[in-house]
């Protein structure tokens, strides 16, 4: 497949675009993996519908964005593909995720995740969507007083908040981890407020009222529209999202069961 057959459709002004013209079932030619690595550092999120691929195709195509991780938090689905593991959210039973919260992935670890890809398999009627907000926009927006006062600040995050991975953390030792308030990409350079609600704690070397004045407000200011973009989900969708600049929220507002695959991106680098 040559390049020029993709057709990409931006779908917010902040992030996301929608890529068609892409069978995610067959082997990538390396210039068309090149132009989608570009898009997925250019839009922070790529969507991709009516790929109706198993486990391996969807592992095989992440591995094109880095190492993949056996997430430790989540069950495989299979051990012939430990990489891949279930969201399976039946809304009738007690709630075993914190998806509905606008966070990134696994920040708590010392490398947080890269990226990840996230695959539908069974969708409600009706509901489950998902919104993700460029953490790019939201620091842009801020004041450049503001800018400059987060600038060089670090933040504790840690996984004691999510029902999903604090038992397994604390299983596996995982200590609380400190990240700059500000990063900046490593590929794109720009910078992107990097605390999110579920697992970012305190910024360090405030007083307690300071802290817990300024971190709401920076946890809260990815609820603006502006800086987000909403995806329905339809058999054979599939997410592909930067969780270096991006975080992402899960509607929680269906009846019915709702069951997605995903694999995790290693993080490239500590933050
Ligand atoms: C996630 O939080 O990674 C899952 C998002 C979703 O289920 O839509």
């Amino acid at each position: 497949m040559s390049t020029s057959e993709l057709h990409v459709q931006r779908l917010a002004h902040a992030l996301g675009a929608e890529v068609a013209g892409i069978d995610l079932s067959r082997p990538l030619d390396a210039d068309v993996v090149k132009e989608i690595r570009d898009l997925f550092h250019e839009h922070q999120v790529l969507f991709f519908r009516d790929q109706h691929i198993d486990d391996v195709a969807h592992r095989d195509f992440a591995v094109h964005f880095g190492p993949l991780q056996r997430f430790a938090f989540l069950s495989p689905v299979s051990e012939s593909v430990p990489e891949v593991h279930a969201i399976d959210i039946d809304p009738t039973k007690p709630k075993t995720a914190n998806s509905d919260i606008w966070h990134s992935d696994a920040t708590f670890l010392a490398r947080p995740p890269l990226g990840s890809m996230l695959r539908a398999v069974i969708l409600p009627d009706v509901g489950g969507d998902t919104l993700w907000a460029s953490m790019y926009a939201a620091y842009d927006a801020l004041s450049s007083r503001m800018q400059r006062l987060l600038d060089g600040m670090t933040a504790v995050h840690d996984s004691s908040n999510s029902v999903s991975h604090a038992r397994n953390a604390v299983n596996a030792d995982f200590q609380p981890t400190s990240h700059p308030v500000v990063r900046t990409h490593p590929v794109t350079g720009r910078k992107a407020l990097f605390v999110n609600k579920i697992f970012t704690t305190r910024i360090e070397g405030l007083t307690d009222r300071e802290n817990d004045a300024l971190l709401p407000m920076l946890t809260d200011h990815v609820r603006s529209p502006d800086f987000q973009v909403r995806f329905r989900w339809e058999p054979g969708s599939i997410a592909l999202w930067d969780n270096r600049c991006t975080q992402h929220y899960a509607v929680a507002d269906y009846a019915s069961r709702r069951r997605m695959h995903r694999v995790v991106i290693d993080g490239d680098e500590p933050v």
